[in-house]
């Protein structure tokens, strides 16, 4: 399947079946979304993989009505750090140097760039900052599925705050992002048959 075919086949399932994904094909999902690309590397965010129906059951009241919180097979929520600073690049630096064997010495002018780059910003900046970057990973994981034929939704329609305190996030320096149901859709789908609606190439193309 190339790319376009994989991307017309997607959509945003609306209706999901019972049917649920084998842990290594989730496991696969989960890890082409770590591959994202990120701003400076620094991939301020988790990627919680929720598969317990107890917990997403407690997320549905939360959820404005969409059943398919608890019907998909799985629920990957994306959550931004709350806290971002220096050792938000320290911790990237250690993990550098690891994988590219080099001494911290020879990246400290990046590491002092990055650093006052993200000094200059605002809390509200860092935090828009630290979402946007989870969104590259809810758009990794999107293709990722359609390629692999898994279906997904992606959501921000929930209750932002209540799904914090139900997952514990602020305990762990977090806050939600958008949320993507996976598994497979419903035969009862009607939504999946229906026309994508996009602008054409030349409204959004801008060659110059
Ligand atoms: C950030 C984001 C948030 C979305 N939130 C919801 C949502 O809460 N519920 C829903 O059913 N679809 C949601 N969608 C799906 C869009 O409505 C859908 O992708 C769009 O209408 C295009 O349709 P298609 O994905 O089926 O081609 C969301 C999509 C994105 C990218």
């Amino acid at each position: 399947m190339n790319i376009h075919e994989a991307l017309d086949w997607r959509y945003a399932v609306r209706e999901f079946s019972a049917d649920k994904l084998d842990n290594q094909t989730v496991e696969t999902l989960v890890d082409a979304t770590r591959k994202s690309p990120s701003s400076y590397g620094l991939q301020p965010y988790k990627i919680l993989v929720l598969e317990s129906r107890a917990v997403r059951r407690d997320l549905l009241a939360y959820s404005f009505g969409q059943q398919k919180v608890l019907d998909c097979s799985h629920l990957i929520v994306f959550a931004a750090q709350t806290a971002i600073g220096d050792h938000t690049v320290d911790r990237y630096v250690t993990r550098f140097v690891k994988d590219r064997g080099v001494p911290a010495d020879d990246i400290s002018g990046y590491v002092k760039h990055m650093k006052e780059a993200l000094a200059a910003k605002s809390l509200a900046e860092k935090q828009a900052w630290a979402h946007q970057q989870a969104y590259i990973a809810l758009g990794t994981l999107l293709t990722a599925a359609a390629l692999m034929r898994i279906d997904s939704c992606p959501m921000t329609g929930f209750d932002h705050k209540a799904y914090d305190e139900v997952l514990g996030l602020p305990a762990r320096g977090l806050e939600s992002s958008a949320i993507v149901a996976l598994g497979y859709r419903s035969d009862r789908d009607r939504t999946a048959g229906l026309q994508k609606v996009r602008f054409d190439y030349d409204e959004l193309v801008v060659r110059m």
